[in-house]
């Protein structure tokens, strides 16, 4: 049988590390991505990519695929935001939103591109595609923070066309989205270890529950 393999795109000391102990901890063999590339263990594969570059993602896709084969379960996790002033939103240079929607959509779009590729001839039980969102893609505009939330709506977007596009393949997608119990956002302290217990279920689960999955810590897939 072939080797579980995990892809998580954007990994960093929080929810990407916690994803990957649990991936790691249940048999899967675990590629990390982020700028700097290091991992937190040598069973590891490191990916040095900059996902302001969607062109990066292709080659990150090739990294492991040469390596172990495509892998099953795939995590994007990375984001970015240029704050802007709430009563100024529009003064962030393009460039900047261009970057940052590099990060949020363009290079999710090409992961997805590459996922769906790879998964043509992966003979897996269970292929699941997770995005790491949060409520921006359906709170309406938060001006300080555009550029994330314009991400976020199109990320939503992009998932629900996958669903739409690959699911009678058994293709799984997800946008998942930790809330506190009344519905709020976390902020800026997303529970690192609900995302892994949750991500983990998503990828064992082989039928695709609600794409646009809202869930709380210790309570799980919440519908607000
Ligand atoms: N549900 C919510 O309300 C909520 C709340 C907070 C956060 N979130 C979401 O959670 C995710 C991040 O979670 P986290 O900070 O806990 O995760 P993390 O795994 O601790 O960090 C994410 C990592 O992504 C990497 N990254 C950033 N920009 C990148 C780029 N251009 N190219 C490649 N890698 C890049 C960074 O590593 P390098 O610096 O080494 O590149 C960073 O450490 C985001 O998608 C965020 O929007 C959701």
């Amino acid at each position: 049988m072939a080797a579980k393999i995990a892809f998580i795109l954007g990994a960093g000391p929080n929810i990407g590390q916690h994803v990957a102990k649990k991936f790691a901890a249940n048999g899967y063999k675990v590629a990390v991505s982020s700028r700097s590339g290091v991992t937190t263990s040598d069973d590891y594969l490191g990916v040095k990519a900059d996902f302001t570059d969607p062109l990066t993602v292709a080659r990150a896709f090739k990294q492991v695929r040469d390596t172990w084969g495509d892998p099953s379960v795939v995590v994007y996790n990375a984001s970015a935001l240029h704050l802007a002033p709430t009563d100024d939103a529009f003064s962030i240079p393009v460039a900047a939103f261009q970057e940052d929607l590099n990060v949020n959509a363009a290079s999710l779009y090409a992961a997805i591109q590459e996922t769906v590729q790879g998964w043509k001839n992966l003979k897996a039980s269970s292929k699941t595609f997770i995005f790491t969102g949060n409520l921006l893609n359906v709170a309406g505009a938060m001006p300080a923070m555009l550029t994330l939330g314009v991400g976020k709506a199109a990320a939503a977007h992009l998932i629900d066309g996958a669903v739409k596009s690959y699911g009678s393949e058994g293709y799984k997608f997800y946008y998942a989205d930790e809330r506190n119990p009344n519905g709020s956002p976390v902020g800026t302290s997303p529970d690192a270890k609900a995302h892994s217990e949750i991500y983990f279920q998503l990828a064992e689960d082989p039928e695709q529950r609600p794409w646009d999955y809202t869930f709380v810590k210790f309570k799980g897939f919440t519908k607000f």
